[in-house]
């Protein structure tokens, strides 16, 4: 075999080829491959002298000082605020409200006292004063419509803001970077200087990133890893709500969730999201079952709608909005063998109210509750919610963080609750107006929903 010595990488998407080609396979740039050696050689070191490492138990915490983004939601997403001289970078689907969450925080911050730099690459600075007057902005800004970077930085470094927020970071490019404008070595070297400048001059960055069609952020996922903090504001799903997810976080949890919603004047907090997608109705129908929804850090409380009816002819039909169909098709299978019930001719509808998507396995429970009362014509009591996961013998397993789902299940007036899983006593006496039932198997759940056909 023989061995290469060098290799060539696309300039443009980084792209790596044993040979030379004129057209990049991965981006379909031309004439981007650039050859790179792989003699990797003897070590030199040229004289560099072995550093001093210090013990773990020596140091002290760093303390962290934060600025509030003048939201709390957000605030709590961050894990308590921006730090200052991080990198965030804030992505999300186009429309989506990032340029208005981002122009809302830096006249919140503004009006606190902070210094802030709104440098925009995709609108003039008469689309941001209108954006600006619709969110009846009070401070004033310092805007700057460039996306040369080289200028940019120039402006910030003189400037020395607290906040500066770019937006985007696919519009900035660099006469020192290579390839194309919103490819990934403009975007990664874009993002490797604003970091240097943030690190460097203790100013918090936040950079607005497109999500691609694929749902990675433009320029793959290497941003990702640059960065401190990544946030997602996602929201097509739920018409005006948007949640704020947090992906990553050097300095704080991920996984935190913020629910805002998108108003004529701007993204407003939902403080209490808990009962947003339960249906207020005077009555219950069969095939309605509530269930509690673990959210990143919240429990949101929903309704899982179920429809089974006579199949018409050939194949049932297994459809489900909200809910992924392949579980959708899992758990009938379990019902039918484990309960013996005949749904091999029973077309199964699954929806879930508000447009939500449930990817938890903790809605295995309420589906096939739902569909057993869809079934029956059985209709479930309105006090009652449940939530757990089903495994493929039709057991019943408990899951996470069931003291936050009771909490939040008593305090919007639920008074049952069918889990699986190991008992946990001591949340009896907690909750005191909540029954909750752990059962063990799917075959328990005949004495709630009926037994089927
Ligand atoms: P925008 O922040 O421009 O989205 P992005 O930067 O993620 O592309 O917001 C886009 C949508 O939000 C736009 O369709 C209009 C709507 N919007 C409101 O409903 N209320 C408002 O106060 C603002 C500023 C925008
Ligand atoms: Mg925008």
């Amino acid at each position: 075999m023989v061995k290469n010595d060098s290799e060539f990488v696309c300039s443009n998407c980084q792209y790596v080829s044993g040979k030379w080609q004129g057209r990049c396979p991965g981006c379909g740039e031309w004439n981007s491959f650039k050859e790179r050696s792989l003699n990797v050689g003897k070590i030199k070191l040229s004289g560099a002298k072995p550093l001093e490492v210090t013990m773990l138990s020596k140091l002290t915490p760093w303390q962290q000082e934060r600025i509030s983004t003048g939201s709390l939601e957000f605030d709590q997403v961050l894990g308590g605020g921006l730090v200052p001289g991080s990198l965030v970078l804030l992505g999300g689907d186009p429309g989506v409200g990032k340029s208005t969450l981002a122009l809302q925080t830096a006249v919140n911050m503004k009006s606190s006292g902070n210094s802030v730099l709104y440098v925009s690459g995709e609108e003039s600075g008469q689309q941001i004063k209108l954006r600006a007057d619709r969110l009846k902005a009070t401070a004033d800004l310092n805007i700057l419509a460039e996306t040369n970077l080289d200028l940019v930085i120039a402006t910030i470094l003189e400037q020395q803001p607290e906040l500066v927020v770019i937006d985007s970071i696919q519009t900035m490019y660099s006469e020192q970077a290579s390839g194309v404008v919103g490819g990934v070595s403009q975007i990664a070297s874009a993002t490797n200087s604003l970091m240097r400048v943030a690190k460097e001059n203790h100013i918090t960055i936040m950079l607005i990133g497109h999500v691609t069609k694929e749902g990675n952020l433009a320029g793959p996922k290497t941003l990702e890893h640059m960065v401190d903090t990544v946030l997602y504001l996602e929201g097509e799903r739920f018409t005006s709500l948007r949640l704020l997810r947090c992906n990553k976080n050097r300095f704080g949890s991920s996984g935190e969730v913020g629910v805002f919603e998108m108003k004529g004047d701007g993204l407003e907090e939902v403080a209490n999201p808990a009962r947003l997608f339960l249906e207020e109705r005077e009555e219950q129908f069969p095939g309605n079952c509530a269930t509690a929804i673990l959210e990143g850090n919240k429990v949101l409380l929903l309704e899982v709608e179920s429809l089974v009816s006579q199949a018409s002819f050939g194949y049932p039909r297994r459809t489900a909005s909200g809910f992924d169909v392949n579980r959708l098709q899992l758990i009938s299978a379990i019902i039918q063998k484990r309960l013996g019930v005949n749904l091999s001719n029973q077309d199964i509808y699954i929806n879930v109210a508000g447009g939500f998507k449930l990817d938890e396995r903790a809605a295995d429970l309420p589906v096939a509750m739902a569909i057993l009362s869809s079934l029956n014509d059985k209709v479930l009591p309105k006090e009652m919610l449940a939530f757990g996961e089903i495994g493929l013998s039709g057991e019943l397993r408990g899951v996470a963080n069931v003291d936050k789902r009771l909490k939040e299940a008593e305090k919007l007036g639920f008074t049952s609750v069918i889990t699986g899983g190991r008992e946990d006593k001591s949340l009896h006496s907690k909750y005191k107006k909540l029954e909750v039932r752990y059962l063990k198997h799917v075959k328990d759940l005949i004495s709630i929903a009926g037994k089927g056909k």
